[in-house]
């Protein structure tokens, strides 16, 4: 690899573990770029979907990507994603698209198409990447790895919210159920399982808040990097 890749904060884990709003501060604490991985595969299905790809089929995925045209803007908040110049912030964050990036997620070949695309996101001096695969795969090098966790039923809790704040109403138990199934397919998936690197800091953010959860993060990178 020709990054250096000491400057790379990696954070994995299950949706709905915090990862999101925990690498965007960690970035903003940084000052270092930020890499929301999930957003990629999201807009992969979006693309895959919109190519009337059969999502079945390794390669009719693989061949709707040939022309993959995507680009991130900084905005106030979040960063806006662009597909073929067309803002689709809404439409990535849709169930119906989580479901579809889990399962084209699985294909070796939709893997490594994005992964050069998951590495040129490094930029000096640093960059926090979220996923499930930042510490095993894309960055192994990565000085400083995270791994998130917190149980299902509180992942569904805070899912919810998430998707009501953005005025998509969705049922609890059915998203709960969507949830565990997600995490069973990347869990058990050959290629890039979601799982915490050997070199991870394993943090069950359960019962704890974002902001206590951001706090313990921080000690531990200035202990790491002193
Ligand atoms: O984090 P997210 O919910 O936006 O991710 C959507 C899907 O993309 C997730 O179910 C699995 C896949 N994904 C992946 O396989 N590897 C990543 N690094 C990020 C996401």
């Amino acid at each position: 690899m020709t990054q250096n890749e000491s400057y790379v904060v990696t954070i994995d884990g299950p949706g709905g573990s915090g990862k999101g709003s925990l690498a965007l501060r960690l970035a903003r604490h940084l000052g270092f770029h930020l890499l929301d991985s999930g957003a990629i595969y999201r807009l992969a299905a979006l693309k895959a979907l919109r190519e009337d790809a059969d999502l079945n089929d390794e390669k009719s995925v693989v061949d709707s990507l040939s022309d993959f045209n995507i680009r991130f803007e900084e905005g106030d908040e979040l960063s806006i994603p662009y597909l073929d110049d067309e803002d689709v912030s809404s439409q990535i964050r849709l169930e119906s698209t989580a479901d579809a990036a889990s399962v084209i997620a699985v294909y070796p070949g939709v893997r490594l198409r994005l992964l050069d695309r998951q590495r040129q996101c490094f930029q000096s001096p640093g960059l926090v990447a979220d996923g499930r695969d930042m510490g095993t795969v894309v960055f192994p090098k990565a000085r400083i790895k995270f791994f998130l966790y917190a149980s299902p039923e509180v992942r569904a809790q805070r899912r919810h919210k998430q998707l009501i704040s953005m005025g998509i109403s969705v049922n609890i138990a059915q998203l709960e159920s969507e949830i565990s199934e997600r995490d069973q397919r990347d869990r058990d998936r050959s290629e890039s399982p979601l799982v915490p690197s050997s070199d991870a800091l394993v943090v069950d953010s359960s019962l704890l808040d974002l902001d206590q959860v951001t706090e313990l993060m921080i000690s531990h990178i200035e202990e790491v990097i002193q």
